[in-house]
């Protein structure tokens, strides 16, 4: 009787939640420092100026406007915020000039500032199981034209008009090139991790991660395993990690008495190791 109770109760708790392993908590400073590190490493808006001058057959040119250039192309300011259950609103502001010939055979220069606004949904990879950002609804909205040109309505509205054609085109796809560095590094979250040549720790994710107001939560369950190949398993009766209410709003890490052991488990045989070495 006893025994089937105990059996009854652990089937239920294994079905709210397996394995308690660890809770991530990335945080704005985290995640300011991934995109900004990665608009910077994939030097992407220059890349994006430097394919508008060198239009590829098919490619979008500005009507009206040959021999166009894009250059000096501003350190982008980026902005990002939480969206509770969704993921990340994104804002990239720069700004850059454009440079050609105008249809009136003249020098032309347009000096625009803009910015890129799109939403970054969180998702889990199906197949990877990491997390994964996908955007949506990009946006470019002109903050400022300014031309060499007269200051004449229909050239204004001419060039207003042709930018927001061509640029969400031109920089929508920096938006994506960024996620993909910032994906790249989520991926590494599963990549078994060496420890001290006696086995690897790699984290499996055990749901969705969901995105709060202030923080993106990453629920993972880690698996410990030596080197031969055998699993050390983690206790499935420990009590699950809880942060404390009302806590900063930085990135924090929480890792379950389970998860530890298990991973000391592993520590104690490398070790063990050691101290045969010395006899
Ligand atoms: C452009 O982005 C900056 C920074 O996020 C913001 O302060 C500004 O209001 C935005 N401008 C427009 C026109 O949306």
């Amino acid at each position: 009787m006893l025994c089937s109770l105990s059996l009854v109760l652990c089937g239920l708790l294994a079905g709210t939640r397996a394995d308690p392993g660890g809770l991530l908590r990335l945080g704005m400073d985290i995640m300011n420092h991934e995109v900004q590190s990665a608009m910077e490493e994939s030097h992407i808006l220059e890349k994006m100026a430097a394919e508008a001058s060198n239009p590829q057959p098919g490619g979008k040119a500005i009507k009206g406007l040959s021999n166009m250039k894009v250059k000096d192309v501003l350190e982008p300011v980026i902005t990002l915020n939480f969206v509770p259950g969704v993921g990340i609103s994104q804002c990239v502001s720069t700004g850059m000039t454009i440079t050609g010939k105008s249809f009136t055979g003249g020098n032309m220069e347009i000096n625009v500032v803009l910015n890129i606004t799109a939403t970054d949904r969180l998702l889990q990879d199906e197949e990877a199981g990491t997390p994964v950002f996908r955007s949506e609804g990009c946006e470019v909205i002109l903050v400022s034209v300014k031309t060499n040109l007269p200051n004449n309505k229909a050239i204004n509205k001419f060039v207003d008009s042709t930018l927001r054609k061509v640029l969400p085109g031109l920089m929508c796809p920096a938006i994506d090139a960024v996620l993909e560095y910032v994906n790249k590094k989520w991926a590494k979250l599963t990549d078994p991790m060496p420890v001290d040549k006696m086995g690897t720790v790699k984290y499996a994710l055990t749901s969705p991660p969901a995105t709060t107001a202030s923080h993106i939560q990453v629920d993972f369950s880690p698996v410990v395993q030596l080197q031969e190949g055998q699993l050390i398993q983690l206790a499935t009766d420990g009590s699950l990690p809880e942060f404390p209410e009302g806590s900063a709003k930085d990135s924090q890490l929480l890792l379950s008495a389970t998860f530890l052991t298990a991973e000391l488990a592993l520590l104690q045989k490398s070790l063990e190791v050691k101290l045969k070495d010395k006899r």
